[in-house]
């Protein structure tokens, strides 16, 4: 089953998971902002005794999001990924699932879930073609090019297309490399090529409308997935969605101002504050957020370095007062690529 989305849109945009971001607040954000095409929840853990958790229902079933909603777990237990797939089939609303195959963090792949899955495509065949058999729906993979290496790139590609997934996420990095060096999406053209009628999605440091467009020329890919720049640039769906389904010229295309950033900013406060669980450290909640953010105001650094030198979330709104908003800054454009020369730290889940 070709997921409609597919035929629909020129190139479908999808917001990437990111576990402690993409909840329903967030998602809500980026919908009036300018919704990408699907939304993917954070992953669920599925174990003996997990259930679809509360906060990913508020999700998958809200009726404000203008997008369709997929489910994303995390796993190897066949029993268990096929409870939870019993309990998603009571909620016609969830439209997809998708199988986690690349998180990176330690505590994660050492229970041999997420990335690690990679270095076994036959534990892969047997739990994606178990999830297939118990799914009707569509299903997908997100996958990176590989566990230590590329080695066993092609085979794993293979192997989830074996399984009858409706499409492939690719993070164009290996599990090892985490986050480090530049994401090769010659690694995206050559999928394309093995995937045939199956539609790839690429993702991995996709920062702008420019760079989507570039790659959808490069690769021929099906579709657009884009993280940490959504954290950013909250309107960097609508800005792609301008250029590539609608023809907008450069010029036309929405230009946010550092008004509507502060703006922003003041939604991250107020949806972290309804985030469950409640986050116990509010600054540091919004720090995540502003260390992207900062990448597109100020390329000399200043914003970052006093916003991760703040103490308290006063202190942190009088700093995005003084970079977004007085001295007439307010009306200056926020800037369409992140600076080159600085980089957000952390920049990657726990
Ligand atoms: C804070 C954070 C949390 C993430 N959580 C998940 C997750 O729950 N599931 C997943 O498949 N990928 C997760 N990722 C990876 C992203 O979905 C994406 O593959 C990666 O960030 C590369 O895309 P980007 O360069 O557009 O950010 C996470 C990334 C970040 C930065």
């Amino acid at each position: 089953m070709l997921p409609d989305i597919f035929s629909r849109t020129a190139a479908p945009t999808f917001l990437a998971p990111m576990q402690d971001v993409t909840d329903v607040n967030f998602m809500r954000t980026v919908s009036r902002l300018g919704a990408p095409d699907v939304f993917v929840t954070e992953y669920l853990r599925v174990h003996p005794s997990s259930r679809i958790e509360k906060s990913h229902l508020a999700a998958l079933l809200d009726e404000e999001l203008k997008s369709p909603v997929i489910l994303q777990l995390i796993g190897e237990d066949e029993y268990h990924m096929l409870r939870i797939i019993d309990e998603a089939k009571k909620y016609p609303r969830i439209w997809a699932i998708d199988l986690n195959l690349g998180c990176p963090a330690p505590k994660v792949y050492r229970k041999n879930v997420g990335g690690a899955l990679l270095k076994d495509p036959k534990k892969i065949a047997s739990l994606l073609s178990a999830m297939r058999g118990a799914w009707g729906g569509c299903l997908s993979a997100k996958l990176r090019i590989g566990f230590q290496d590329d080695s066993l790139f092609e085979t794993l590609l293979k192997t989830v297309l074996d399984c009858g997934v409706d499409f492939v996420a690719l993070h164009a990095r290996t599990v090892k490399q985490l986050y480090r060096g530049k994401a090769d999406h010659s690694y995206t053209k050559r999928a394309v090529e093995i995937c045939g009628s199956t539609p790839l999605v690429a993702n991995g440091d996709i920062t702008s409308w420019k760079r989507a467009e570039e790659i959808l020329k490069e690769t021929k890919c099906s579709g657009i997935m884009i993280g940490r720049s959504a954290m950013r640039n909250p309107w960097i769906f609508r800005q792609t969605r301008e250029r590539l389904a609608e023809g907008k010229e450069a010029g036309e295309i929405f230009m946010p101002r550092l008004l509507d950033v502060r703006e922003y900013v003041d939604e991250i406060i107020s949806n972290s504050k309804k985030y469950k669980p409640k986050p116990k450290n509010l600054p540091g909640r919004l720090k995540k957020f502003l260390n992207f953010i900062a990448l597109g105001v100020d390329s000399t650094g200043e914003f970052l370095n006093s916003m991760r030198r703040a103490q308290s979330l006063d202190e942190l709104l009088r700093i995005c007062d003084k970079h977004l908003l007085e001295d007439g800054k307010s009306v200056l454009p926020f800037s369409l690529e992140p600076a080159e020369n600085l980089c957000a730290r952390p920049n990657h889940e726990d």
